[in-house]
């Protein structure tokens, strides 16, 4: 099969954020203990964090971590996470029926980012915590008056304030299972107030309000209007969050999710833009994309491990090949959506649904989605570019006009570097690539191919790995089936 992409160096989507290269830790699983901080571990330094994870995590060129959670936010005090750790509360913790040491809190955290140059992305707590309480962690972090929140985090051993500059009120505040749900109009007033009162403290902070927990929640857009129309003064960001499934195995139904994923963005991006006009106001809402990934092995094979143990080993995914094709195109998606995607989390980085595992005591690999998110995150960064994409199309149960090509291009102008992320998702052809107008040197041909859709990467073998093409012509262009690609064009 065939596919052309016109692209013109000139005709720019935006300028990409960074932060659209961001992770998310959460006190869920085995993501904090025995994933990034584990004190007996052979690799573990000073702090109890796990030297081996962090070679890991560091390729990766993450952004921003968002922290510390998720749904366990909604339940947690983090006035139970500082000072001397022998005198931290063990606490059941409801959202994953575990049990909550509080051996990492906020100045674990804050330390473990610093050393890897991570940015902070935290989350203010807005299921069982108050106003109050929130201001009084950003007091912890950012503040250098002479007053007890402050101090009490000098005493703790930080003298600095940490300028953290990103935060979440809350977390998925509209999902049932949320501790401490809220109707819409009861989290616009808690948000709002949060917002307005965290903003008289330090005005340099940027705010993110929660949007639906997912794209099929019954009150998704009548959520984000009620949201957006309570707190638009105040909040800089909404979120979207999206899981992926492959339930059924019906492969290409699932390879077409980003395309989904698209459709989310263009309507919550439609709903901010009405917004913004009914309130006649200049600024704009841009999106937090903050919690992205496919998501369903773990539940697919009916584990359910013990309750209410410390590092309760929940949702490790064993993600395969297919799941590197669709995290490689909903990477596109977000590049694609530069102009208003501003953030992005992969949502996990360490045991919990997540490209980097561990054993206690043991050994850490990478599993398949954590190559297109290194490549990606690595190369993607500059202008993103619009694209003419003529390039075959499937029907499947999920859409009529799925396209087999999922694409994006980025323009690094600093290097004159044109990056392209390519997937072919084909399992019958492979795909021969015309790109006219764009000359220069193929500088490198990375591709992810040549496994079945099912393989997967182990502790003990690592079969979805990247491969360098040696044949390098940019006027012979060949995507092999079933594959990730990324080609790098010196203009
Ligand atoms: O990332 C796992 C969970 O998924 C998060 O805790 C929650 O926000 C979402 O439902």
């Amino acid at each position: 099969m065939k596919a052309t992409l016109y692209i013109n160096t000139k005709d720019a989507i935006s300028p990409i954020d960074d932060r659209i290269y961001s992770s998310f830790i959460e006190h869920m699983g085995r993501a904090v203990y025995t994933g990034i901080y584990e004190p007996a571990h052979p690799s573990a330094d000073q702090e109890g964090f796990r030297q081996d994870v962090a070679d890991l995590i560091r390729p990766l060129n993450v952004s921003h971590i968002r922290y510390p959670g998720g749904n366990f936010l909604s339940g947690y005090d983090w006035k139970d996470g500082i000072g001397p750790k022998n005198n931290r509360p063990v606490r059941p913790e409801m959202a994953w029926s575990a049990l909550e040491p509080n051996q990492v809190g906020t100045d674990e955290f804050l330390s473990f980012c610093e050393k890897l140059q991570i940015s902070p992305m935290l989350g203010v707590n807005l299921g069982t915590g108050t106003p109050k309480d929130a201001v009084e962690l950003l007091e912890y972090c950012n503040s250098s008056l002479p007053t007890y929140w402050a101090e009490k985090r000098i005493e703790n051993g930080r003298k600095e304030p940490y300028g953290v500059k990103l935060w979440c009120l809350g977390n998925e505040m509209d999902g049932p299972w949320q501790i401490c749900a809220k109707t819409a109009a009861e989290y616009s007033r808690i948000a709002c107030e949060t917002a307005k009162l965290m903003k008289m403290l330090d005005p340099d902070i940027e705010l993110v309000a929660c949007g639906s927990s997912y794209r099929d929640m019954p009150t998704f857009g009548a959520w984000e209007e009620t949201v957006l129309r309570e707190c638009y003064p105040y909040i800089d960001y909404l979120s979207l969050h999206q899981y992926y499934q492959n339930m059924d195995g019906d492969v290409m139904s699932f390879l077409c999710r980003d395309e989904d994923m698209a459709d989310f963005i263009d309507e919550v991006a439609a709903i901010c833009q009405r917004i913004k006009k009914e309130k006649n106001s200049d600024k704009d809402i841009k999106l937090s994309f903050d919690e992205w990934n496919v998501w369903y092995h773990f539940q697919k094979a009916g584990r359910s491990p013990e309750k209410w143990i410390v590092g309760r080993p929940i949702e490790e995914e064993e993600f395969d090949f297919a799941d590197t094709l669709l995290v490689g195109s909903m990477l596109n998606t977000l590049i694609n959506h530069s102009d208003i995607v501003k953030i992005a989390c992969l949502a996990q980085l360490v045991n919990c649904i997540a490209p980097i595992m561990t054993q206690e005591g043991g050994k850490s690999w990478t599993q398949t989605i954590y190559w297109p998110f290194l490549y990606t995150s690595r190369y993607g960064r500059g202008t993103a570019l619009k694209i003419k994409k003529e390039a075959p199309s499937y029907t499947c149960r999920a859409r009529k006009d799925a396209s087999y090509l999922s694409s994006c291009a980025v323009l690094s102008e600093e290097e004159n570097i044109l990056s392209l992320f390519l997937i072919n998702k084909s399992p019958d052809e492979e795909m021969v690539l015309s790109l006219p107008g764009i000359k220069g040197e193929l500088i490198s041909f990375v591709t992810i191919d040549g496994v079945p859709l099912d393989a997967v990467n182990t502790a003990a073998s690592q079969p979805v790995v990247p491969r360098e093409v040696t044949e390098k012509r940019l006027d012979e262009l060949k995507l092999p089936t079933s594959s990730w690609n990324m080609l790098r064009i010196k203009l």
